[in-house]
C-alpha cells in the first residue's frame, strides 16, 4: 500500500466550548501530547504523513504541535463553520496537488489506531471510492447511522435526518473516512446543505458516490478508536484508555509493572526489558530507561535517561537533563536536574544535584546540595570520579572537586578541591568539660526565681 500517496486532512476547527478553556480543544493533551498531535502521529504511521489541518483559532499553535510528526504539515483556516464537507474543502489547495488516497480525520478523536486507518486505505486500494470507518457505540444517539445493503454502504444518515427505522441501526459513523483522491473534489463539490442543520455534510458523499456509480463501503473499528472528546471528563476517559493500552504494550515488551494501573506514561516513554517499575510511578515526557533497572515506588521522571541496571527511588525526582549512567543509584528524596550521575555513582538520600557532573563511583552523602543558583544565574558543579562527599555538605557552584577527593560532613565547599585532597569546610568543634551541667543548673535556678 505504501506506494499509494496519501494526504490526511484533519478537521480541528471545532470551538470546543465545552472544554471551558482558553486553549483550543485539540491542543489539550493526552499522555503529555496534544490530541491533534496524536492524530497526526497515527496518520503518519498509516502512511499519510502529508498533513493538512483545518483549524479555527490557534492555527499556528496547532501547526507547531503537528510538525514533530509531520514536518511539512500545513494549516488551512475555515472561516465560517458550515459543516464537515465545507471544512474538508478548506484544504482544497492540498487536495488539488493530487493524491491516491485522502484520509479525513478529526482532531478531537485522538485514540484512532493506525490499524483502523490502514484498513480504510486498503478498501481504496481494492477499488472503493469512499471507505467510512464505522463503530458500534453503547449508545448510538447523536451519531450518523450507516445504512448498508449486501456489504455496500448506501448512505450515512445524520440522526436528525433519520427515519424511525434508520434510527434503530446500531452501526454508526465514527466520522473518519478515506476517499479516493481522484474522486474527492468531484464528490465534495456536489455536497449541498439541504438538511436539518443546514450544513454541508461530509457524510453526503456516500450517496453522491453511489449515484455516480462509484463504490462506498464501511469498515469497523473499536469503539475506543473513535472516542470523540468534547469535555474534560471525556478527556480523562481517553487518557485512561491510552494509559491502559500503553501499559499493556510496555509489559508485552518485557517490562514488569507490579501494579500497572498506578503507573502513568507519556506518549514517548521508552523502557528496556527486564526493568521493574514499582507502584505509583509517573513518567513525564522524554524519558528513556534501559533494561534491568528498577524504578522504585513514588518516583517522578521527566526528560531523563536511565541506563542499564540503575536504581531510582523510592521517592526520587529526575528532572529534564538527568542522565544516569550504568548502575548508578539515585535514592529516596533526591532530585537530579541537568546532571550526569556517572557509572556506579550513588546519590542515595535527601540530595539535590543540579547542573552537575558526578563522576563514576562517587558517593554523595545524605543531604548534600549543589548550590547552583544565586538568584540570577546557574553554575556548574564538577565532582571527580570516586570522590566522597560527606553528609550535609553544600557545594557552592561554580566548583570543582577532584577525583577521589574527600569532603568532610557538614562542609560548605567554596574553593576547588584537588584530586585526592581532604577538605573540611566547617567551623571547628569546641568542647568544654562540665560546662553543660553548669549551664543547666544556672538556667534552672533563674527559672525558679522567676516563678
Ligand atoms: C459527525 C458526523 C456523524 C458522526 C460523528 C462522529 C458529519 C456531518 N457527521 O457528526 O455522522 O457520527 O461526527 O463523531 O460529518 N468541523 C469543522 N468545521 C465544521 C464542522 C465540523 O472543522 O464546519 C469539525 C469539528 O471540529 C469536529 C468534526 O469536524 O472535529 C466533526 O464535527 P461535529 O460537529 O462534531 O460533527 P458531529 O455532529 O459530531
Ligand atoms: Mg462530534
Amino acid at each position: 500500500m505504501s506506494e499509494r500517496t496519501c494526504l490526511s486532512i484533519i478537521l480541528a476547527a471545532g470551538e470546543g466550548t465545552r472544554m471551558k478553556s482558553a486553549l483550543p480543544k485539540v491542543l489539550h493533551a493526552i499522555a503529555g501530547l496534544p490530541m491533534v498531535a496524536h492524530v497526526v502521529r497515527a496518520a503518519a504511521a498509516a502512511g499519510a504523513g502529508d498533513v493538512a489541518i483545518v483549524a479555527g483559532r490557534g492555527a499556528d499553535e496547532v501547526k507547531r504541535a503537528a510538525i514533530p510528526f509531520a514536518p511539512t504539515a500545513e494549516t488551512f483556516v475555515q472561516k465560517e463553520r458550515l459543516g464537515t464537507a465545507h471544512a474538508v474543502l478548506a484544504a482544497r489547495n492540498a487536495i488539488e496537488r493530487g493524491y491516491d488516497d485522502i484520509l479525513v480525520l478529526f482532531g478531537d478523536t485522538p485514540l484512532v489506531s493506525v490499524d483502523a486507518l490502514a484498513k480504510a486505505r486498503a478498501k481504496l486500494a481494492e477499488g472503493a471510492s469512499v471507505a467510512v470507518i464505522g463503530f458500534r457505540p453503547r449508545n448510538p444517539t447523536g451519531y450518523g447511522r450507516l445504512v448498508e445493503r449486501d456489504g455496500a454502504l448506501l448512505a450515512i444518515r445524520e440522526e436528525r435526518d433519520c427515519s424511525e427505522a434508520e434510527r434503530e441501526i446500531t452501526f454508526c459513523n465514527g466520522g473518519l473516512m478515506a476517499i479516493a483522491g481522484k474522486d474527492a473534489l468531484r464528490l465534495l463539490d456536489a455536497v449541498g446543505n439541504e438538511n436539518a442543520k443546514g450544513e454541508f455534510y461530509l457524510t453526503d458523499i456516500v450517496e453522491i458516490a453511489r449515484d455516480a456509480g462509484l463504490t462506498a463501503v464501511a469498515t469497523e473499528a473499536a469503539f475506543e478508536d473513535l472516542l470523540g472528546i468534547n469535555n474534560r471528563a471525556e478527556l480523562a476517559e481517553a487518557e485512561a484508555i491510552w494509559q491502559k493500552r500503553k501499559r499493556r504494550e510496555i509489559m508485552l515488551d518485557g517490562v514488569t509493572l507490579v501494579a500497572p494501573e498506578t503507573v502513568f506514561f507519556s506518549f514517548d516513554t521508552e523502557i528496556g526489558s527486564d526493568t521493574v517499575v514499582e507502584p505509583n510511578v509517573v513518567f513525564g515526557p522524554g524519558v528513556k530507561v534501559s533494561g534491568n533497572a528498577v524504578i522504585h515506588s513514588f518516583s517522578h521522571l521527566e526528560g531523563a535517561s536511565v541506563a542499564e541496571g540503575c536504581q531510582v527511588g523510592p521517592f526520587a525526582r529526575l528532572r529534564p537533563g538527568a542522565e544516569l549512567r550504568g548502575k548508578a543509584k539515585v535514592g529516596n528524596f533526591c532530585e537530579v536536574k541537568k546532571a550526569v550521575v556517572d557509572t556506579g555513582a550513588k546519590v542515595n538520600h535527601l540530595t539535590y544535584i543540579g547542573d552537575a557532573f558526578v563522576g563514576a563511583g562517587a558517593n554523595i552523602g545524605a543531604g548534600t546540595i549543589t548550590c547552583n543558583y544565586d538568584g540570577f544565574n546557574k553554575f556548574f558543579t564538577d565532582i571527580g570520579a570516586g570522590a566522597f562527599i560527606g553528609s550535609n555538605s553544600s557545594l557552592v557552584a561554580p566548583i570543582k572537586i577532584g577525583r577521589e577527593a574527600y569532603v568532610a560532613s557538614g562542609s560548605v565547599v567554596t574553593e576547588e578541591i584537588a584530586d585526592g585532597a581532604l577538605a573540611f569546610g566547617r567551623a571547628r568543634q569546641a568542647t568544654y568539660p562540665d560546662k553543660g551541667r553548669q549551664l543547666r543548673e544556672k538556667l534552672a535556678a533563674a527559672k525558679r526565681k522567676a516563678e
